[in-house]
C-alpha cells in the first residue's frame, strides 16, 4: 500500500503523480488532509501570485444553443428556456462598463449560436480591442474549427475557455448526445493551444456516474494538456434537463481539488466559480483559501441574467455588475485578499511568450 503521506510530499514538491496515486488521494479524503492540502495550495498560489484574486468580467451574450448536453439548462432541447441575444451594440456597451468597473479582463461566453458568425465575433472582439487596448479578451463559445479560432486570435482575442467536461470517452457519451464527443473536444484544445490563445479547461465535479477514476484521468488530461486557466465547479441539478433529480456536487471535494489542481500544476490561474458560490454562501471565499485565485462576476444586463440559467438557484441573478463588484471586494477583503486591476495574465505565459498581444 502506498503511503499518503508520500503522496503528499510528492504534490508538494510538484512531481507527476500516476492514476493510482491521484485514486487514493481521492478515496482518502478526510477534513485534516484537506485542510492541510489548502494550506500549501493556497502558499502556492500567494508564491506565484501574491496576496491577489483576478477579476475576470464576465458577459453571458446569448443563451442560444445548437448543443443538447444532458446536464446544461441551455441546451437546444429544453423548450422552457427563455432565449436571448445581446446585440453587437450592447455587447460593446456591457464591455466599456465593465472597464469603467475596473475589468482588465472580458470574457464573452454564449451558447453555439450560429447567429453570432465568425465574422460578427471578431467585429466584436476589434471593437473592444480599439476601445480598450488594454483589455484581455476572453472567449467561451464552444467548439468550433482551426480557421475560426485563428480568426479570432488575429482580431485579438487572448484567451479561450473551453471545459473538457471529462476527459474520459464512456462518461463523456453519458452526458452528452451522440453528436457530440470528447476526441472532438480534446482536438479543439489543442488546436487552442497550438494557435497561440492562454486556453482554459475544466470539469465539473459530481457530475452523474463520475467515478474517482474518471476524475482522475481529469487531472492526468490537465497535467498533459498544461492549461493557462482550469475551470471546475460543482455540477449542479437543473430542473428541465435529463439529470434533474441527480445530486448536486459536494463542496468539499471541489474543495479539495481546487487543492489538488493548484498542486499540480502550480501557476495555473483557477477561478472560484459561481457555481462553487451557489452550493455554499462562502463557496467563492473557501475556493481562494484552497488555492483559486480568480473570480468570475456577471457584466451581463440585469434583465437577461435569470435566463443565462445553467443550474438552478444561480447566484448574483438579481444584482448590477457594480454591486457585484464591490459585494467581491469585500468578501475576498475579509480573507486578507485583495483584487488586482489588470489583465492577469498566466506568469507563465507573460515570461514565456514576452508578448500578450497588446496593442
Ligand atoms: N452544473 C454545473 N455546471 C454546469 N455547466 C453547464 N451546466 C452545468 C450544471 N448543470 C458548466 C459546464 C460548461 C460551463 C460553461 O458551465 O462545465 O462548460
Ligand atoms: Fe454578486 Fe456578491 S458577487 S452579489
Amino acid at each position: 500500500m502506498t503511503d499518503i503521506r508520500d503522496i503528499t510530499e510528492k504534490l508538494f514538491a510538484a512531481e507527476n503523480l500516476t492514476r493510482d496515486e491521484i485514486i487514493c488521494l481521492l478515496e482518502n479524503q478526510t477534513t485534516e488532509l484537506q485542510s492541510y492540502l489548502a494550506e500549501k495550495a493556497s502558499a502556492t498560489a500567494r508564491k506565484y501570485y501574491g496576496n491577489k484574486v483576478f477579476v475576470r468580467g464576465l458577459i453571458e451574450f446569448t443563451n442560444y444553443c445548437r448543443n443538447n448536453c444532458y446536464y446544461c439548462g441551455i441546451r437546444c432541447g429544453n423548450k422552457n428556456a427563455s432565449r436571448y441575444r445581446l446585440t453587437k451594440e450592447e455587447i460593446i456597451e456591457c464591455a466599456s462598463h465593465g472597464y469603467e468597473l475596473g475589468f482588465r479582463t472580458i470574457v464573452l461566453q454564449g451558447g453555439e449560436d450560429a447567429y453570432f458568425t465568425d465574422k460578427m465575433m471578431t467585429d466584436i472582439i476589434r471593437s473592444i480591442k480599439k476601445d480598450h487596448p488594454d483589455v484581455a479578451v476572453t472567449l467561451s463559445i464552444g467548439e468550433k474549427s482551426y480557421e475560426s479560432y485563428k480568426a479570432f486570435f488575429d482580431a485579438g482575442a487572448d484567451r479561450y475557455l473551453l471545459r473538457h467536461e471529462t476527459a474520459d470517452f464512456g462518461h463523456y457519451a453519458k452526458l452528452h448526445p451522440s453528436n457530440l464527443s470528447a476526441e472532438n473536444r480534446q482536438n479543439c484544445l489543442y488546436n487552442l493551444k497550438k494557435i497561440g490563445f492562454q486556453t482554459g479547461a475544466g470539469f465539473m465535479v459530481g457530475s452523474p456516474y463520475q467515478t474517482n477514476e474518471n476524475i482522475a484521468d481529469d487531472l492526468l488530461f490537465l497535467k498533459k494538456l498544461d492549461p493557462e486557466m482550469i475551470g471546475i465547479g460543482p455540477f449542479i441539478p437543473h430542473k428541465d434537463t435529463v439529470f434533474a433529480e441527480e445530486k448536486a456536487g459536494e463542496l468539499d471535494q471541489v474543495l479539495y481539488l481546487l487543492s489538488i489542481i493548484r498542486l499540480m500544476l502550480p501557476t495555473v490561474l483557477l477561478p472560484a466559480t459561481t457555481a462553487l458560490g451557489t452550493i455554499d454562501p462562502r463557496g467563492r471565499e473557501l475556493g481562494i483559501l484552497a488555492g483559486a485565485n480568480v473570480v468570475m462576476p456577471n457584466l451581463s444586463p440585469v434583465g437577461v441574467r435569470k435566463k443565462y440559467d445553467l443550474y438552478d438557484n444561480k447566484i448574483c441573478t438579481g444584482e448590477e455588475a457594480a454591486e457585484c463588484m464591490n459585494c467581491l471586494k469585500n468578501r475576498i477583503s475579509n480573507i486578507g485578499y485583495g483584487i488586482v486591476t489588470d489583465r492577469g495574465d498566466n506568469i507563465r505565459f507573460i515570461n514565456n511568450k514576452n508578448t500578450t498581444k497588446e496593442g
